[in-house]
This record gives structure tokens, sequence and C-alpha cells, in this order.
């Protein structure tokens, strides 16, 4: 007997976007350039670059315009992150036709991220994704605290799969669908996967794994084994939101293509290159790289 893998999985790398939207101290947009273009070359295929969010609530991602408007690669699905209406109207200022808009199934999450309750959310999202399907984006949507939220705590899969209903009627693409502050056990992790792999065949599903409690590899080997083959990563395992308290950062694209590539499935990134990428934003932050496979792989030991 062997464990149920698919022969390909395909890595969607947020470290421009959730890697970097937690740094504290403002990383140059010429680093950021770089390091994006350096992930570019690696062999990635998605890849969230920046977000048009309120640039007083993340100075972080105020060059999202010249980001977008220097880095897009037509080999490359590119997403950009926007919460409302202003956000959508920044990206249609631009070639980008890919935008992942965001909301939590804990309102009082939604609340301290976005400024609005779920519902609200979902209400001004609602239009503005018929708009963007109509217009021919992709639209990806984000469900942030899907498991566990650190202010209401636990949150019923029966609450997620709904929000993720609300998203497929409304038009979305693909729901990206996140561990926010790194709690699920493989055993929720597996259980909720299988059920939105069920309930909503006709989109992509991708998981998104913070790794606070080391447990993004075993979520992931938990969600490829309920059918999961789409997962957010971050290169140097960067990342966390600035309104979940306690998240650390996502799961880290070399670990996640190391685990991969180790049971057989392809990512094609070459994990040579993603190190050098790393390697560009690396002294420019303020925490230090502990993935194990950078680690191993650099004279950091
Ligand atoms: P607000 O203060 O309620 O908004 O914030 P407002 O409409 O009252 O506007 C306030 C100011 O922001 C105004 O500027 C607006 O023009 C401006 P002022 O007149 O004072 O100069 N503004 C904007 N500027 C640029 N782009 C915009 C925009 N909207 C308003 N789109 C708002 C509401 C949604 C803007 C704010 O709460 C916000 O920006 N939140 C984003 C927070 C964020 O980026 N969180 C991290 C991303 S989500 C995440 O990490 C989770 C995820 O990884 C999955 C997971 O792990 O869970 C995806
Ligand atoms: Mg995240």
């Amino acid at each position: 007997m062997y464990l149920q893998l698919p022969e390909k999985v395909t890595i969607i790398e947020v470290g421009p976007r959730d890697g970097l939207q937690n740094e504290k101290v403002f990383i140059s947009t010429e680093i950021k350039k770089q390091f994006i273009s350096g992930l570019q070359s690696s062999g990635l295929k998605e890849m969230e670059l920046t977000s048009f969010v309120s640039p007083k609530w993340v100075p972080q991602m105020s060059d999202a315009a010249e980001i977008v408007s220097d880095c897009l690669d037509p080999s490359i699905r590119s997403i950009v992150l926007a919460p409302n209406r202003k956000g959508i109207d920044r990206l249609y200022m631009t070639d980008c036709q890919s935008v992942a808009v965001f909301v939590g199934v804990s309102n009082t999450f939604n609340r301290k991220n976005i400024n609005k309750s779920t519902e609200d959310s979902m209400a001004e999202l609602r239009p503005i994704i018929k708009e963007l399907k109509e217009k021919g984006y992709f639209v990806r949507a984000c469900i942030s605290t899907a498991f566990y939220c650190p202010y209401e705590g636990k949150i019923e899969p029966a609450d997620t799969i709904k929000l993720c209903r609300q998203f497929v009627e409304a038009g979305a693409d693909e729901l990206s669908v996140a561990d926010t502050i790194g709690m699920a056990a493989p055993t929720e992790a597996y259980s909720l996967f299988f059920m939105l792999k069920n309930a909503f065949p006709q989109v992509l599903i991708t998981a998104h794994y913070h790794d606070t409690r080391k447990l993004a590899l075993a979520n992931i080997l938990a969600s490829l084994q309920a059918g999961v083959d789409r997962f957010d990563t971050s290169a140097g395992g960067l990342g966390g939101c600035p309104f979940a308290p306690g998240a650390a950062g996502n799961a880290a694209t070399e670990d996640v293509v190391y685990l991969l590539e180790r049971m057989g499935i392809q990512t094609g990134v070459d994990l040579a290159k993603l190190v050098s990428a790393i390697d560009i934003v690396r002294p420019h932050l303020t925490r230090t790289i502990d993935s194990a496979y950078y680690q191993l792989n650099t004279q950091t030991v």
C-alpha cells in the first residue's frame, strides 16, 4: 500500500506579499523587485506580488503600484491582493490579470484586518467579483481563519464551508483556505479539505498554512491525502498577518518543495535558484531564515 499522492503540485509563492507584509522595517522597492525576479527565475508558475491595501494599515505594501508595473511576467500567474473597491480600482490601472480578495470566517478577525464584518465584506465583494469575471480576470478568494481565530478560537468547519460557498457562488475561480495562526492539526486539515474538495469540484482548492507550531508540513501531507494539489508557500518561511497576533511565517517554499520532490511529486521549482532568491532579501530582514533546507544548504549553519 502506498500513500495517495498527485504526480505534480502547484506552488503559489506568497513570499513577496505575505512574506514581506509583516516585516517591520521597510524593504526598498529595488530589493523587492530583485527578490521577485529571483523567484520568477526559479520555476514558480504562480505568485502573489503585493497588495493594494491601505498604506496606512500596511506601510510595507505602499510601493505596490511600482511593483506591479515592473514585475509582471507573462509566463507566471501574478496575483495582487485587494480588499475593497479602492484596491480594485488600483488594480484596473495595471496590466495585472489576477486578483486575490480576502475575508475572514471569523467576524472579529475580519474587523481587525479589513475594518468590516465578514457579511459586509461579502456584500462589497459580490458585485466586484461579478464585474471582475465579466472583464476576464482570474479571481482567487483567500479564506482567513478557516480553522482557528486568534480572537474567537475554534472555527466550525460548517462556517468555513459556508463562506467558501458564498465565494464560489459569487464566481471565484480559486479558494485559498488558510490556517492563519498555524493551529490546525493534520486530522482537521484532512477533514476540512476532504469536504471542500467534494463540495466544490468546479474551483481550484489551495491550502495556505502558517507554520507557527511547526505543523505545516504535516498538514500539507494530510491535505495531499485529501486530494489537494495546490499550496501557498513563502520563500524562506517568511510571513504572517499583522492583524493576526501570534501568526508565524508561511510554510517555507524550499522545505515544501524538498518534501514533495523527495516523494516523487513534481513542482518544477529549482531549489538552488530559490535559495539564491532568498539570499537577495535575507540581509534586509529583521528576522532570520530558519527553514531546514535553507539552513542546511547555506553557510548560515
Ligand atoms: P479603513 O480605514 O476602514 O478604510 O481600512 P477607509 O475606506 O476608511 O479608508 C481609509 C484610508 O485608506 C483612506 O485614505 C483611503 O483612501 C485609504 P485617506 O483618505 O485617509 O488618505 N484606502 C486605501 N488606500 C489604498 N488602497 C486601498 C485602500 N482602501 C482604503 N485598497 C482597509 C479598510 C481594507 C483599506 C484596511 O483595513 C486595509 O488596508 N486592510 C488590509 C490589511 C492587510 O493587508 N492584511 C494582510 C493581508 S490578509 C492576510 O495576510 C491573510 C492571508 O494571508 C490568508 C491567511 O493567512 O489568513 C491572505
Ligand atoms: Mg497568510
